[in-house]
């Protein structure tokens, strides 16, 4: 019997959804012969590539269907599904980043939500900025609330447990696109909605087995990166003391030796500080707490500084003003933190641990007499967070 195209294209659906998929193959491959660049053909015939497992052709025949029909954004929400099982995390980036400043339509949603899912599985090292310059720019003013939107106009209910990592994949695309305070905002969100379903978290301050490997995780190294940029350039060259709080493993001390003549380190964990000692920069190391009054030694020091560890800590208020006291006239306390919205002050992460504002951080700096260098927004354990930079006067 002879069937229309659109009636031939209806049956490799039915026969591809069956897992007939040779049939299927078939039958498209026919279709094509007859209409070469017909999109739902093409992508019909790459999403069968994909079933029988042969990735490469059936992306590339997907990529096709969306060049012949550039404003069908449901294919182009497909085609980034099928980037993310192929694990083409760079490649989905560019392509939701298009689809959802480019075009309207119900599946964009379901874009914008494959690609937040996609920050989950994204490198520190390596984030895709580019794609989030052109999403945040192109959705225009408060684009917090524009994507907040497009998400909730979705088909797709987000169940209320993956509302954390929702938010936390919208502060890093935000930020990504240099909408800092909307990316404030969506951390707040984050801890806010774990705090509803789950209940805090413990300080999480016992690192003894976390300790053999950790060095090997590149996230704690692209903090680490991090907080050498914003030392790098605060401090001079050269300083008579330093002080690193939290040191954990010491992979701040490598970087801070050459810097100063002398160099003191703190930790909670015995076994971080082991690993610490056997690197052999570090002049002076002790464990203690850095919520008490004595962790922080007598100094006096041209800088204190501490890198991704006062997350640990919901009241950082004694930290400050003990370490404020044992800075010399002009000198320094660095530190990162998990960062929240102004309205919450203090509160859950939704990374874990605790997050701080930057109101919050100001009033503990002032109280302790320092004063207020730059509170800035950058990456931190893979999602944004607060690099707080305060002086002695
Ligand atoms: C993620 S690690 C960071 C270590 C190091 N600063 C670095 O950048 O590699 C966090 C460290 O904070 C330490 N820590 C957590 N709570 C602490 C506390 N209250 N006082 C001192 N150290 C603490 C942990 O033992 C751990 O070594």
């Amino acid at each position: 019997m002879e069937m229309t195209f659109d009636q031939g294209l209806h049956l490799a659906a039915r026969l591809c959804e069956q897992g007939v998929f040779n049939q299927a193959a078939d039958l498209l491959t026919k279709l094509l012969g007859i209409s070469p660049n017909h999109p739902d053909a093409l992508f019909l015939r790459g999403h069968v590539h994909l079933r029988t497992g042969e990735i490469g052709p059936g992306i590339e025949r997907m990529r096709r269907a969306v060049g012949t029909a550039p404003h069908r954004s449901d294919l182009k929400s497909a085609l980034c599904g099928a980037l993310f099982t192929a694990g083409d995390i760079p490649g989905l980036f560019l392509l939701a980043a298009d689809a959802i400043v480019t075009a309207e339509g119900k599946s964009l949603p379901e874009a914008l939500y494959l690609m937040i899912a996609a920050t989950e599985r994204t490198a520190i090292s390596a984030p895709p900025f580019a794609a989030c310059r052109t999403l945040v720019a192109g959705i225009g003013t408060k684009p917090g609330d524009r994507l907040m939107d497009m998400l909730a106009a979705g088909q797709r209910s987000i169940p209320p447990e993956q509302m954390p990592a929702v938010y936390l994949g919208l502060a890093y695309i935000l930020h990504c696109g240099g909408a800092d305070d909307d990316a404030v905002e969506m951390l707040g969100r984050a801890g806010s909605a774990l705090e509803v379903t789950s209940p805090p978290p413990p300080s999480e301050t016992n690192y003894a087995d976390l300790a053999a490997t950790y060095d090997d995780n590149s996230l704690h190294r692209g903090c680490n990166d991090m907080m050498m940029s914003v030392i790098e350039a605060h401090l001079p060259a050269h300083v008579a003391s330093i002080l690193d709080a939290c040191c954990g493993t010491g992979l701040l001390g490598t970087f801070l030796r050459p810097r100063t003549k002398y160099l003191s380190g703190f930790d909670l964990s015995a076994e971080m500080l082991d690993l610490a000692r056997a690197r052999s920069v570090y002049d002076s190391l002790t464990v203690a707490d850095a919520s008490s009054d004595t962790a922080v030694p007598a100094g006096p020091f041209d800088a204190v500084v501490s890198s991704a560890a006062l997350h640990h800590i919901e009241d950082l208020r004694p930290f400050i003003s003990n370490a404020a006291r044992r800075l010399r006239s002009g000198g320094y306390l660095i530190f990162s933190t998990e960062a929240t919205t102004d309205r919450s002050h203090r509160g859950v992460s939704g990374v874990g641990g605790f997050a701080h504002s930057r109101a919050y951080l100001l009033a503990a700096a002032e109280a302790a007499g320092l004063e207020t260098i730059s509170i800035s927004l950058r990456l931190h354990r893979r999602y944004p967070g607060f690099y707080a930079v305060f002086r002695r006067p």
